[in-house]
């Protein structure tokens, strides 16, 4: 056995009787960074150290800390927007801050930003100790409760929201604003960008959170039973309608509906769907009655809207009741930066559905996952780590663990800047919708050079 062996042994064994927990320690001055983190060892967690704000960023990169343990003056910045980056690293870290100026303005803002508590320096390590026993105390607890609800089969509805790039921060942005009004909200977004989670946030994040969140998917039921699911029907409007329903609209009073794929609705049904919402109030299938509503209308896409009207696939007239706010998600391989803090989401969920403590993914693996271009999305990066788990992955996350994403040249590992090239011949192909010539004249390359370089890549089709 080498020595990290006989160590990760010896973590093992322990662990089993001594309460866990994973500490970062990040302080620039050396002697107090040592002795905290001696302190946390000596309870018997895992420690480890940082320097600098940055270096605290990398150390989450795909690794999961139960508490961090934060200087608010660091060389490279101020610890406000340190745990602010933090936090967007991973929404599931508790975060202590540690000062030596104790400053009013400050605290407040660190707590608004989540964190945990503040503590002043010259710091009491005994108060330390059981400020950190205490958090992973209730961590412990809530993880219980959590997992007690998933076992009852409780949908997380409200499921949270990661942003971590500039584009969906300013997504979360929009988001919050036009929330709390009843204003009509489209998402756009191709498969598993999250157009779903987007509108129960909406939803969530509205006075009407404590009124129903009634999703439908416009694509999957056919239309002659679309039409009553929506707008409700009187017994006897048609076989087999043996009593009065409601439809979703009525259904969700005082709440939020959500119609999934609306370009998928059938021309008859859009006509009545633009009256419904100029008129606020549906008329149910073989009713002569009309019936006032009040929901919101959340809608989403995986086509971009314009195109559906220029295809003559959605009426312009809906299309423009429709797009009053509108909310784009950009493709996940357009937003790499949420890569690690989804990451990090994903595996306290998961570490929770499966009772597992995986503390991370490896930096090879993570390279890996940064890199990928992800067709599936998030969904994708969510099952990628599902499966992981699944197949027995209990301490971290590697390369192994993954399934063999990247296209490889034959012959050898990609060197960065054929990486680069790679990404780039990708990333033009997308922009020009898969037409070859307009992807090498961009490139200013010849179609020869494109389509060796593809068929080097791997990619299918290439001639
Ligand atoms: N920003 C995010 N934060 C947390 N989880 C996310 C985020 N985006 C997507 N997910 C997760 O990824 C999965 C796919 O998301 P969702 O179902 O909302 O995608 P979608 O855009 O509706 O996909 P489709 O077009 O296939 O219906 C879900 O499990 C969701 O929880
Ligand atoms: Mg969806």
């Amino acid at each position: 056995m080498t020595r990290n062996e006989i160590e990760a042994e010896a973590r093992r064994t322990e662990g089993a009787t001594t309460p866990r927990g994973r500490i970062l320690v990040v302080e620039d001055e050396p002697a107090l960074r040592e002795l905290v983190a001696r302190a946390m060892r000596a309870e018997g967690y895992e420690a480890e150290g940082a320097t600098t704000g940055r270096e605290a960023i990398e150390a989450l990169a795909g690794r999961l800390f139960d508490v961090v343990l934060l200087d608010m003056r660091l060389p490279d910045g101020n610890g406000v927007e340190i745990l602010r980056r933090i936090k967007e690293r991973d929404a599931g870290v508790e975060v202590v801050i540690l000062t030596g100026f104790p400053d009013v303005t400050n605290a407040v803002e660190a707590l608004k930003l989540g964190a945990y508590d503040y503590l002043s320096k010259p710091v009491d390590l005994a108060a330390l100790t059981r400020l950190v026993a205490q958090i992973l105390e209730r961590s412990r607890l809530r993880e219980e409760v959590r997992s007690l609800r998933s076992r009852l089969g409780e949908r997380l509805a409200a499921r949270e929201f990661v942003a971590a790039s500039p584009a969906l921060l300013a997504v979360k942005a929009v988001l919050v604003a036009v929330a709390p009004t009843s204003s009509t909200v489209l998402i756009e977004g191709e498969t598993g960008t999250g157009k779903e989670v987007v509108a129960a946030a909406v939803h969530r994040l509205s006075p009407r959170r404590e009124s129903p969140f009634l999703p439908i998917n416009c694509g999957a039921i056919p239309s002659e039973l679309l039409e009553s699911e929506l707008f409700g029907h009187v017994r006897g409007a048609f076989s087999g309608a043996s009593s009065d329903t409601l439809g979703l609209f009525r259904a969700a009073e005082g709440g939020t509906v959500f119609l999934d794929e609306v370009t998928e609705l059938a021309p008859s049904l859009q006509v009545k769907l633009l009256r419904v919402l100029q008129e606020r109030q549906v008329r149910p299938v073989g009713s002569t009655r009309s019936f006032p509503i009040d929901c919101r209308l959340v809608a989403a896409t995986n086509q971009s809207l314009e195109e559906a009207v220029r295809n003559g696939q959605l009426r312009s007239d809906l299309y423009y009741r429709l797009n009053v706010v509108r909310v784009v998600l950009p493709p996940l391989r357009e937003r790499r930066e949420d890569i690690p803090a989804l990451v990090a989401h994903f595996l306290r969920e998961l570490n929770n559905r499966f009772g597992r403590r995986v503390r991370g993914v490896s930096a090879e693996a993570m390279e890996h996952l940064l890199s990928y271009p992800f067709p599936g999305n998030v969904r994708e990066l969510e099952h990628l780590l599902e499966r992981a788990l699944a197949l027995g992955a209990t301490e971290e996350i590697g390369i192994d663990d993954l399934p063999d994403l990247r296209p490889r040249r034959l012959g050898g590992a990609e060197s960065p800047l054929e990486r680069a090239e790679r990404e780039t011949i990708l990333e033009v192909l997308r922009r020009t919708g898969g037409d070859k010539d307009a992807a090498a004249r961009e490139l200013g390359i010849s179609r020869r050079t494109l389509y060796r370089r593809l068929h080097e890549i791997g990619v299918e089709g290439a001639g």
